[in-house]
């Protein structure tokens, strides 16, 4: 049988549009987000054992990333009354890691033909044909895709990088500063590479507050709790 090939939407493309079916009642996607941040990850099935580890570790966090002004919406290749009966099952017996009755109180999406998870290339013919990865969609105010995770279904996904995500993807527009490896609020952040050979040179000699390690690469502090208090709702 010829294998089906899903595109998938890149970093900087429009999150593509759709309307669906959740466990929080119908979504007009990403309209009905404008303004927020969102977060689009998708599950294979419900009923699973690494799907529910990561749902429930989503739903303890969802109060920090709602304060990072930033939505969460899960999607799933089931249908909404298998939705329904996981995530009660959740909450009334699942007890993991220190959590327990954990209410999932974001959207998650019904998705049995997959029509959305095709949409969004969460398909992985090589993983399965029948079941979405474990794809993460940042998504901006503007609804316009800028970081995308990949998960192996073998694989649960780490929800301190995706708080980290989102942290650093508001840091780098809030303060025009792009961000190096392992970065963490509070780390040193980069300054734009010097686009001409005087700006290089007044780098080089600048006695501002900054760091350069060579002329292409300058780095300086920017304050933790400058960082919180600019994108962190009070
Ligand atoms: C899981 O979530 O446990 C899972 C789902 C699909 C395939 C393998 C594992």
């Amino acid at each position: 049988m010829e294998e089906k090939i899903y595109s998938m939407p890149r970093i900087g493309d429009k999150a593509p549009e759709f309307k669906a079916v959740t466990t929080q009642g119908e979504i007009n996607f990403p309209s009905d987000y404008s303004g927020s941040w969102v977060i689009l990850f998708s599950h294979p099935a419900d009923f699973t054992p690494v799907c529910t580890s990561e749902f429930m570790t989503f739903a303890s966090m969802a109060a920090k990333f709602e304060k990072a002004n930033t939505k969460l919406v899960g999607l799933s290749v089931d249908g909404l009354y298998s939705h329904i009966a996981w995530l009660r099952t959740i909450k009334e017996k699942i007890e993991y890691k220190g959590m327990k009755d954990v209410e999932v109180k974001f959207p998650l999406i019904e998705d049995i033909t997959m029509s959305v998870a095709q949409k969004y290339g969460m398909m992985m013919p090589g993983e399965s044909s029948t079941k979405a990865v474990r794809a993460v969609f940042f998504i901006d105010p503007k609804g316009v895709i800028r970081t995308i995770l990949y998960y192996p279904l073998s694989l649960g996904r780490n929800f301190e990088e995706i708080y980290r995500v989102v942290l650093g993807l508001q840091t780098a527009d809030a303060f025009s500063v792009a961000l190096p490896a392992d970065w963490q609020p509070g780390d040193d952040v980069i300054v734009p590479t010097a686009g001409s050979c005087g700006v290089a040179k007044e780098r080089m000699e600048s006695k501002e507050e900054m760091k350069c390690y060579d002329w292409f690469f300058c780095t300086k502090k920017l304050d933790k709790q400058k960082i919180l208090d600019t994108i962190l709702k009070k």
